[in-house]
């Protein structure tokens, strides 16, 4: 297995980075896959821009998490097959983690292995999915059933694609980055936290996002695989999954980042009860949450429904409810349990404050 992918690195000139991937493929050997969004909004700009991809091959998948199947891998496969792709081809994955995800498991699957370039177009993208090596599908009804640990060739990250999201899109990404702080220093929690989200400026925001990716690209250097430390990225997904979950049963379902940016005041409360981490520390995750990320939508009524969630959830290795927690910034606690009285706590924290 290839463990060793190339570094994520923020890129302004699409050009001079893409084009060590793609001088010295034989002609017709480039491939871009898009989504349906991408293709109209980022494609244009990325073709503008990187000379070296005006003859490729372009592949379009419809748009969507329910689409990340194996239906899509097929499609990809099939126009990979009929244009004559090779294990010398390159396929530029242009997209969210839709397209990174999916991208990257057709290319490392196709013929055992052709090399994959990441081009996020998504703040959530750039900040953990095209970075770390892990492709898949839904399968089932189960996300990311079907995968393998391939990581990218290159993950490039062009600020610029990301001009192409609203509000909602860019604060969904920034609640993985101030995950990735709390998990790395105090320092690093405190730049998040001085970060303007009402202006939310993307010059300001990239050399913040440059050091933040390098965070999850530490950790999964010394984990590829998710034995034991990558779990530490896990940090408020346990809560954050299951209210995402349920959020799909009702009619307003919450972005990825919503759900974990609650998922992580739960955890932190946790973390403080259980561990001692700072109480101003966890007000301060309550305060940015309240001002930023919508109020905490879930009643007592739906308690039992989020355990039960959390109980399935695939992180577990028993019927045990499995977190990673903190001691302090910086001070990660993998593999931690709670009792069902601190968890419905932690949901009473997050409601009422
Ligand atoms: N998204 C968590 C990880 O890449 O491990």
């Amino acid at each position: 297995m290839q463990t060793d992918g190339g570094h994520t690195r923020m890129c302004d000139d699409l050009q001079a980075a893409l084009l060590p991937w793609v001088e010295g493929r034989p002609a017709g050997q480039v491939f871009v896959l898009a989504d349906e969004h991408t293709h109209a909004l980022c494609l244009p700009r990325l073709l503008e821009r990187a000379e070296c991809l005006r003859g490729a091959h372009v592949v379009t998948v419809p748009a969507g998490d329910e689409h990340k199947t194996l239906d899509a891998a097929t499609r990809v496969w099939r126009y990979l097959s009929e244009h004559g792709a090779t294990r010398a081809s390159l396929l530029v994955n242009l997209g969210g983690g839709m397209v990174t995800d999916l991208g990257g498991f057709a290319a490392s699957t196709f013929k055992r292995g052709m090399d994959y370039v990441n081009l996020p177009t998504t703040l959530l993208g750039a900040v953990d999915a095209a970075t770390g090596g892990k492709t898949g599908v839904n399968f089932l009804g189960l996300k990311n059933e079907i995968g393998v640990f391939a990581p990218a060739r290159a993950v490039l990250v062009h600020v610029d694609f990301l001009r192409t999201l609203d509000g909602r899109n860019l604060l969904s990404g920034f609640a993985e980055m101030v995950k990735h702080a709390l998990l790395d220093s105090r320092e690093a929690w405190a730049e998040v936290l001085r970060f303007d989200l009402e202006r939310f400026d993307l010059p300001a925001l990239k050399p913040l996002l440059g050091r933040n990716i390098a965070i999850k690209e530490r950790i999964v250097a010394q984990d590829p695989t998710e034995r034991g430390l990558r779990k530490a990225l896990n940090l408020g997904h346990t809560f954050g999954h299951a209210f995402e979950s349920l959020s799909y049963r009702t009619p307003h379902p919450l972005p990825h980042g919503y759900a974990v940016m609650w998922g992580l005041v739960c955890e932190a409360y946790l973390s403080h009860v259980r561990l001692g981490f700072p109480a101003s520390d966890v007000q301060a995750l309550l305060r940015l949450a309240k001002a930023h990320y919508g109020g905490f939508d879930f009643t007592c009524t739906q308690y039992d429904a989020l355990l039960e969630l959390m109980t399935h959830d695939k992180k577990n290795r028993s019927q045990t409810i499995n977190f990673t927690l903190l001691a302090a910034a910086g001070d990660v606690r993998i593999d931690q349990t709670a009792s069902k009285e601190e968890m419905l706590e932690c949901l009473d924290y997050a409601r009422e404050g």
